[in-house]
């Protein structure tokens, strides 16, 4: 038995552990009888009162957040969190519809749920070349009880089954990224692996125009392009890290699958590289693609 732990290991450590483990139920016991008392006591004491505190706090969060969410959000994203506010009218990129549960956004696996700070995250830094705007000035009991509603919204986050945490993403870039000479050497295998993985949808040079990306739909069945990589910036932010993380755990809702599984760490940051530098050869060429500045249409009456 391995407990990768290495007091368990210890040779002074074994025999009582073991004797402990023969006496499996005394050992329990003389463990209950020393929580009980105090457990006990607690849970009388505390536990209707904790309840009501609890539930006090999660209605305190849903009408903040409710407010909050009528106020700068419902425009957009709609009275029901449909996404057909009166402002998503002609939009490209469609307004999230929160029923289902599905964002792009994440930290972790394609096809789960996001951790609430993957929600922070999109909310104070917006979404680049969409209408989604810069939310960065919420407080944060104010970015607590907007996400308390958002998640309200949707059945997905009701059923326990669904609970999803963050899978490892690297903390930095490896220092070669930032060096030009390193980085030069890392190129040809992103360039390779970007033909062989990326390219049929985002296209050779990074135009968004790949053979296999035209008439495509999302999952909220919207048309959908693939991103235009060789531009400045991303929906989900412009750092390696940024790139890495979508490139990793995929855009749930769309054909942009996660490849976190399929790729080594070092491969993923090759691809980061390589799309760093198909934007500096569009750059260079004078073609390199913009990214859209939305206009909104104002508030209707
Ligand atoms: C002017 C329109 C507009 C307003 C106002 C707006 N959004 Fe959005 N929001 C969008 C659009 C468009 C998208 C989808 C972009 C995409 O899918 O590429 C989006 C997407 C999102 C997402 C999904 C991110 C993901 O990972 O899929 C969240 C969360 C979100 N908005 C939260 C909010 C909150 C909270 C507010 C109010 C505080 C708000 N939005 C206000 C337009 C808006
Ligand atoms: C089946 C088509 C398809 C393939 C294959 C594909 N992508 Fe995508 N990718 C998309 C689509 C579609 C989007 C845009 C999603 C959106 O705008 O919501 C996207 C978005 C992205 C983004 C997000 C940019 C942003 O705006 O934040 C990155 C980065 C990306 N892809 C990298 C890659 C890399 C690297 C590969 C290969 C390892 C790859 N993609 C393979 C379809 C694809």
């Amino acid at each position: 038995m391995s407990y990768g732990f290495s007091i368990f290991s210890h040779p002074s450590f074994r025999p009582a552990f073991s004797a402990c483990r023969s006496l499996l139920l005394g050992c329990t016991l003389a463990l209950l009888a020393l929580l009980t008392n105090s457990s006990i006591a607690a849970d009388e004491e505390s536990s209707p009162a904790e309840k009501a505190s609890d539930q006090r706090r999660d209605l305190h969060l849903y009408m903040k957040g409710r407010a909050l969410y009528q106020k700068f959000c419902v425009d957009c994203h709609g009275t029901t969190g449909r996404g057909n506010g009166p402002w998503a009218v002609g939009l490209e990129a469609q307004p999230r519809n929160f029923r289902s549960g599905l964002y792009k956004f994440r930290t972790t696996k394609y096809g789960t749920l996001p951790v609430d700070a993957d929600l922070e995250r999109t909310i104070r830094s917006g979404i680049s070349g969409t209408a989604m705007p810069v939310f960065a000035n919420l407080l944060d009991d104010e970015m607590l009880s907007v996400i308390y509603y958002l998640k309200s919204l949707s059945r997905a986050w009701k059923d326990p089954a669904q609970a999803s945490q963050s899978v490892t993403l690297p903390k930095e870039a490896p220092t070669w990224l930032g060096s030009d000479e390193e980085r030069k050497s890392h190129l040809p295998a992103g360039a390779e692996r970007y033909r062989l993985l990326c390219a049929v949808c985002h296209g050779e040079s990074g135009k968004g125009d790949g053979p296999g990306g035209t008439g495509m739909m999302d999952a909220w069945e919207h048309p959908i392009r693939p991103a235009a990589l060789a531009a400045e910036h991303h929906k989900s932010g412009d750092s390696p890290l940024d790139l890495y993380r979508t490139i990793a755990t995929g855009l749930n809702g769309t054909p942009m699958i996660g490849f976190a599984d399929a790729l080594k760490e070092q491969e993923i940051w090759e691809l980061v590289a390589w799309i760093d530098e198909l934007g500096k050869q569009a750059e260079a060429r004078g073609d390199r693609p913009s990214t859209p500045v939305i206009e909104l249409p104002g508030k209707k009456e």
